[in-house]
């Protein structure tokens, strides 16, 4: 990558006045957390989503379901923040302009430092009752979950209906969380940048978000080494891993102060 290309993005990061990022998988990619979709190692390369991420799957086959949710939950939470969610936060601390908006249900962004932040597409961690919606704390993994992605694991159940307990995260056919939809609208329209991060832009609503800065003019750097679909609609791609390429546009933005 030529030092040419991250300069000019360099310098765009440095002249903009509201900073807004869109984070997918690709971004907890080097802290060990798998994709899904760009290599055989990818989770729906792997495992079938209309089983582990829909309501007739987890109606079908519940300990199946949270048996994998499971697995997910304890690799998440061995794994650290890698230097782009680092540089991302360390960003944050000099731009106050700067937002947020991931598509990851990990919680890498916010055990980097990170504090203006919406999740599009929920949270592994906030549990709730299938039944009645309410939150579930306090789960505890089992021993064992960490190695074994198809161990089966029945659900807790909710302390106030004894409905099962599902993951807290969007599954296919669902709406996106309002509030964080919402949020996320309203950062689109206020932002002059956007920093478009390891997602390959096949899922909807989400990947609407970059076609909407696009209609608005704003400019658009697309960090990813692969093949996002949203390649067409950028001004600028560092074909880098994110955190190779965060700490390197953090460094121009820090020298040029
Ligand atoms: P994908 O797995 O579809 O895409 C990951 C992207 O990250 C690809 O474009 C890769 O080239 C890129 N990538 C890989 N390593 C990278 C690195 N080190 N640095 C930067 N980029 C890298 O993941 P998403 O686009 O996030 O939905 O997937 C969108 C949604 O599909 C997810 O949120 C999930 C899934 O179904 C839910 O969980 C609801």
């Amino acid at each position: 990558m030529s030092h040419d290309v991250l300069d000019a993005c360099g310098d765009l990061l440095r002249n903009s006045r509201h900073l807004l990022v869109f984070t997918g998988a690709g971004m907890s990619a080097e802290s060990g957390l798998p994709t899904f979709r760009d290599s055989d190692n990818s989770l729906w390369a792997r495992w079938p989503p209309e089983t582990l991420a829909s309501a007739e799957g987890f109606r079908d086959d519940k300990a199946l379901v949270w048996g994998w949710y499971a697995w997910r939950m304890a690799n998440i939470a061995k794994a650290t923040p890698n230097a782009g969610h680092n540089a991302l936060a360390e960003l944050e601390d000099l731009r106050a302009d700067l937002a947020v908006i991931t598509q990851n249900v990990d919680d890498l962004h916010e055990r980097a430092g990170t504090r203006r932040i919406v999740h599009l597409h929920g949270s592994i961690f906030q549990s709730r009752c299938f039944a009645c919606a309410r939150p579930f704390v306090g789960y505890e993994i089992p021993d064992g979950a960490i190695e074994d992605p198809s161990l089966r694991i029945m659900p807790p159940k909710c302390r106030h209906c004894g409905g099962y307990v599902r993951p807290g995260v969007v599954w296919f056919g669902e709406a996106l969380p309002v509030t964080a939809w919402s949020q996320s609208e309203q950062w689109v329209r206020e932002c002059d940048l956007l920093l478009v991060i390891g997602t390959s832009g096949v899922v909807q609503p989400a990947a609407s978000l970059v076609s909407m800065a696009r209609r608005r003019g704003v400019t658009i750097i697309l960090i990813d080494p692969g093949q996002s679909e949203h390649v067409a609609s950028v001004d600028h791609h560092l074909r880098m891993g994110a955190g190779t390429a965060l700490p390197a546009l953090l460094e121009r933005v820090k020298s040029a102060r």
